[in-house]
């Protein structure tokens, strides 16, 4: 419930509107001449943990597959996330990074050592997909590379040996090794997770042993890639908060601001999912309006968490050079049934869909601070963008929200004011709309708007101030049940369709479905 007020409260005051009657047309301004902070791409971020069959069915089947693959990686998978523009993805963990020695994944298969995956379902863990693997993958789908290393349960040397083998010219014996195994050049690491929720599956370290850890591990991985400098740099990513646990936080930014010369880091990592309660216990499926409700009034607390986060940062960083990476994020639900409870298997519906544009809107409106962030996860686990079984692969309602999104990388961020409105099922009320808009590197403004109202379509007028609107066109998603899926069988259930919009004397107008997700690029 205190979330709930949050965030509506937090929209009210956003918006600075009173709220409208249900049916009355939303009027909303979008300020040409005002241009924030860059939508940086990296918000739109994946996440990809040894977990359930997130790696080993999901992306690696293996060189000698009947399903179509390149060195082992599915192709069907590496096509659905191209189209994604995915700029970076976090491997190998999550709880799994610390208990993860890189030296099992590589060389030889007859090498790779089979360990136990003890977070996730005991299941074993047979090192195919190691390093090589996990580079192929970032080549093939075209993203960046962030590597979190093991802080729980290994060491500086080992992570530093890690970085080395990666990034050093084959002059040095771990460049050498790498170049034996087949690839010469350096690799590029654009993020170093130092450690995973160090204050829990991570080894439950204080603040302060954490952040003495965290200084060393700063001081000596080095990145050896010589492209790697200057803007390139690697940058490094310490633990942060746990969801409105704020003491690694505070501890990781007080230790920033006394640096010494010999460390730095660019970002600090904040974990948090939407369950509606813990453990999560939420069906994914057969859900009804009033369990919609609340889980989307849920999600909006995203937003406190990172406006009283940003301001905690401000306090020893005013100038945000330090990132806040939201790099776990998305909707939690029970397992599905019958499926392995330590497999976080669960489906993925039109509700979900909306609740990823929301928090895509949020850090997008917290552009300044929050240049980064990774949804959990990518492949067959928690809020996937892609589910696959044997050789069927179908791509999830929240997959086509990343895909309407991808105008949105890299554009830097416009005001917009609109009266959200209000509605309520049962004790909940949420807004009727949110909305974001951005001007695209070509020049061009695009818009997306959510219409969280299940019953209601919403009539809406964009106006665009200070630039010529002459024409509009976009995709809208939705579908007739928020609970609606896509199935292997039918899997255009949720799927984005072509939207009409009218541009008249400059003024946009358009009515935006129930429950739906539409963008438009404005011209
Ligand atoms: O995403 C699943 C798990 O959630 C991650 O491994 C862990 O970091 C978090 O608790």
């Amino acid at each position: 419930m205190r979330s709930f007020t949050q965030c509506v409260l937090g929209l009210l005051w956003l918006t600075g509107g009173v709220a409208a009657a249900a049916d009355s047309p939303v009027e909303l301004r979008i300020d040409a001449q005002h241009p924030g902070a860059l939508i940086h791409r990296d918000i739109f971020g994946q996440f990809a943990e040894h977990l359930g069959t997130g790696i080993y069915g999901g992306i690696w089947v293996g060189k000698d597959s009947a399903i179509p693959n390149v060195r082992g990686i599915r192709s069907d998978v590496v096509g659905a996330l191209r189209a994604l523009k995915v700029p970076n993805v976090r491997w190998p963990g999550g709880c799994f990074a610390d208990e993860y020695h890189w030296r099992d994944g590589i060389g030889p298969a007859a090498a790779r050592k089979s360990t136990i995956n003890t977070n996730w379902g005991g299941a074993v863990e047979p090192n195919s997909f190691g390093t090589d693997e996990f580079i192929d993958f970032i080549e093939q789908i075209g993203s960046d590379v962030y590597l979190t290393v093991n802080v729980g349960s290994g060491s500086v040397r080992e992570a530093a040996e890690w970085v080395e083998y990666m990034t050093a010219a084959p002059s040095s014996s771990a460049g050498k090794e790498r170049a034996a195994n087949g690839h010469p050049a350096p690799y590029r690491i654009k993020y170093l997770g130092v450690g995973n929720e160090s204050w829990g599956c991570g080894g439950a370290l204080s603040p302060d042993y954490y952040v003495n850890q965290m200084r060393e591990y700063s001081r000596f991985v080095h990145n050896f890639n010589p492209a790697q400098t200057g803007a390139q740099a690697m940058q490094r990513i310490a633990v942060g908060a746990d969801g409105e646990k704020l003491d690694y936080l505070e501890s990781v930014m007080r230790a920033w601001r006394d640096k010494v010369w010999s460390w730095d880091l660019e970002g600090v990592s904040l974990h948090w999912y939407t369950s509606g309660g813990w453990p999560p216990a939420h069906p994914s499926t057969h859900f009804g309006l009033d369990e919609y409700a609340k889980l989307l009034a849920d999600t909006l607390h995203m937003d406190s968490l990172v406006s009283t986060q940003s301001a905690l940062m401000d306090r020893y960083d005013p100038s945000k050079k330090v990132t806040l990476a939201v790099d776990e994020w998305g909707i939690w639900l029970a397992p599905l049934p019958g499926s392995n409870p330590g497999f976080l298997v669960q489906q993925n519906s039109l509700r979900d869909a909306l609740l990823a544009a929301l928090n895509l809107n949020i850090f997008s409106r917290h552009a300044d601070r929050v240049r980064m962030a990774n949804i959990a996860q990518m492949i067959n686990v928690l809020q996937a963008m892609v589910m696959t079984d044997g050789a069927r692969m179908v791509l999830t309602p929240t997959y086509h929200v990343f895909r309407l999104y991808v105008p949105f990388q890299d554009a830097q961020y416009v005001p917009v004011t609109f009266d959200a409105g209000q509605f309520s099922i049962g004790t909940t009320t949420l807004p009727r709309i949110d909305a974001i808009a951005a001007r695209k590197p070509d020049g061009h403004f695009v818009v997306a708007l959510v219409n969280l109202d299940p019953n209601h379509a919403v009539p809406l007028r964009a106006h665009l101030d200070g630039a010529a609107l002459h024409s509009a066109h976009g995709e809208e998603l939705t579908a007739p049940h928020v609970d609606a899926i896509n199935t292997f069988d039918a899997p255009q259930t949720v799927a984005p369709r072509a939207l009409s919009a009218q541009v008249t004397d400059g003024v946009l107008a358009l009515t935006l479905a129930p429950s739906s997700v539409s963008v438009l690029e404005l011209q």
